[in-house]
């Protein structure tokens, strides 16, 4: 029998950049899209709302055609290649993807072609002559990335043929002024050739009204959506004369691909069907795509946003079923600073290299506290250093481990018996509530250094409390009073499990293992699991480790030498 109390629980869809597979994963590409996305996803299956996050490799992409020929060898080798890499480095973070797959498979192929299909039943493509840059000396056309030159729009004269990274314009390659080849430098002619339009105009206005009231989004995304949308929506070519690529379901076009932008996007919904297959449950896809309250988040980097603010939300229209975005959550750019060094020459801290010397989660709490949420934000060494070493191990370790250490030397390895409580005692217990609350709705609006922030200032308070109440001296002359600190400092401890695991899961579910003897934290959902009076506690580990100052000099010199 169904119950008649009316679901309660949100349908979430966190759906990840798929990164190109032609290089290995760097601090920026998880700064901007896979850190904020596990946060949230994380949380959410905390708060007991179904939860699908999904992504994967995007092997079609000019960079990976461009690798491949730089080594001679098969794009699909360089793609595999990569995409290994990706999977392991991305499992290595316990980033908590339901599927993490690739766009070079069987089902992708067909939810796209199907789409396309779709799209052109329902007269949104159209067939067109398209001037596309052939190069002479190559013979073949050139497409998206393959050739560079001034953007028509803000005069950069580094854009591509697919978009403009300065200004984020989306480019045809017939826009670039001055164009030439990226891969031997010679000016391309225009020769005509024949595409499959995809009439972005039939979708101008449902779109302004769509982004109109999005007033929680991050201003840079509407912004720069509203200004794409204020320039007028016009064809777009969504086939490109390439043999690497899904092939493009129409008679005559066997020589053809569909275009890398298109089919990509749509790589969320294939993922998450094939999600649902995986799962036995093969329509449960339609739960975050079809049913009215399904929600979709999109996690990306600035350069992403007018594809999937505008090319993606074009294509769900277009198939007149599918829900549109419910936010596309665009980051701007981690830099890497302390050393004078041009981005140009391959610098950057490199995820499996990082992972070899360093844990995960003191990581992915640095990134989270200087995410570029709303601005570019730098990654040092002395900054990572500091925020180990002072902020993790000083503060929120050094708490835990002194609560933990003091209890289970002084009370046999068991929670105390608390005894009257005062109103510094109430005053801490409150800031736990408040802290709950505060994390919730800053990682919830998508607000992610708020929220590590507000968890990290409940380890400021719990130090403060333990250092007033000194537990370590009143256990010699006034147990009760001591046991009441402790069970106090525990209910904080308990706290901090909750809202830093979304942040720093492995730390969380330590903190678990030495507090509880049974579930787990994500189970407990998000709220301060009761400390139970002679409950046993485990043996403290520090939860940190101290990292020495020379690392910093170490690590530079290491870039330097890149
Ligand atoms: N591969 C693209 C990049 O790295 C991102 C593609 S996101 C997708 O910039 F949604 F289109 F897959
Ligand atoms: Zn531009």
């Amino acid at each position: 029998v169904k119950s008649e109390i009316p679901h309660l629980s949100r349908k979430i869809l966190v759906a990840v950049a798929w990164p190109y597979v032609n290089g290995e994963p760097h601090l920026g590409h998880i700064a901007g899209m896979n850190v904020p996305a596990d946060i949230f996803a994380r949380y959410h299956r905390m708060m007991g709302n179904e939860v699908v996050m999904v992504s994967g490799s995007d092997m079609h992409g000019t960079p990976t055609t461009l690798k491949a020929a730089d080594e001679g060898v098969s794009p699909e080798v360089i793609a595999t290649r990569y995409h290994e890499i990706w999977s392991k480095a991305l499992e290595d973070m316990s980033f908590s993807y339901d599927l993490y797959t690739h766009t070079h498979t069987d089902r992708h192929r067909e939810v796209t072609q199907e789409l396309f299909t779709k799209l052109k039943k329902n007269g949104h493509l159209v067939e067109a002559t398209q001037s596309m840059p052939f190069s002479e000396t190559e013979q073949r056309f050139l497409s998206d990335r393959f050739v560079v030159g001034t953007c028509p729009h803000c005069a950069s004269d580094s854009a591509r043929g697919d978009q403009c990274d300065t200004c984020g314009r989306t480019l045809d390659p017939i826009d670039l002024i001055n164009i030439r080849s990226s891969r031997d430098g010679s000016t391309p002619i225009f020769k005509d050739t024949t595409h499959q339009m995809l009439r972005l105009g039939d979708f101008q206005s449902a779109l302004e009204e769509w982004v109109e009231d999005k007033s929680d989004w991050r201003q840079n995304v509407r912004n720069q959506t509203l200004g794409i949308l204020r320039e007028g929506l016009h064809d777009r070519a969504i086939t490109r004369d390439i043999d690497w690529g899904v092939p493009v379901p129409l008679e005559g076009y066997e020589s053809k691909r569909i275009y890398v932008w298109f089919e990509a996007v749509i790589g969320y919904l294939s993922a998450t069907r094939a999600w649902a297959e995986q799962q036995g449950t093969p329509d449960a896809w339609k739960k975050w795509w079809v049913e009215p309250d399904g929600e979709s988040y999109y996690f990306q980097g600035k350069d992403n946003v007018s594809f999937h603010t505008i090319m993606l939300p074009s294509i769900l229209l277009g198939s007149g079923e599918l829900n549109m975005p419910t936010d596309v959550v665009a980051n701007e750019y981690l830099n890497l600073g302390g050393i004078d060094f041009s981005k140009s020459r391959g610098h950057a801290v490199w995820l499996p290299d990082f992972l070899t010397r360093y844990e995960p989660d003191p990581l992915r709490y640095y990134l989270a506290s200087i995410m570029p949420e709303t601005s570019d934000s730098e990654f040092t060494w002395q900054g990572f250093h500091a925020a180990n070493n002072n902020e993790l191990v000083a503060t929120f370790g050094n708490f835990v481990h002194r609560v933990l250490t003091i209890t289970t030397r002084n009370f046999d390895n068991a929670v105390p018996t608390p005894g009257k409580l005062d109103d510094d005692d109430e005053v801490a217990l409150n800031a736990c509530d408040t802290t709950l609350k505060e994390v919730s709705n800053a990682i919830d609006r998508r607000k992610f250094r708020d929220g590590l922030r507000a968890a990290m200032r409940l380890a400021q308070t719990g130090n403060r409390y333990i250092d007033t109440k000194e537990p370590w001296k009143t256990v010699k002359i006034d147990k009760e009073s001591a046991g009441t600190a402790l069970w106090v400092g525990l209910n904080i401890i308990s706290t901090l499990r909750t809202v830093f695991y979304p942040y720093l899961p492995t730390s969380a579910d330590k903190i678990h293992s030495m507090l509880f003897k049974d579930g787990d934290t994500l189970s407990d959902g998000w709220a301060k699991r009761d400390i139970i009076p002679s409950d046993s506690i485990g043996k403290p580990k520090p939860l940190f480790r101290k990292l020495d100052d020379s690392i910093i000099e170490e690590e530079n010199t290491r870039l330097i030498g890149n």
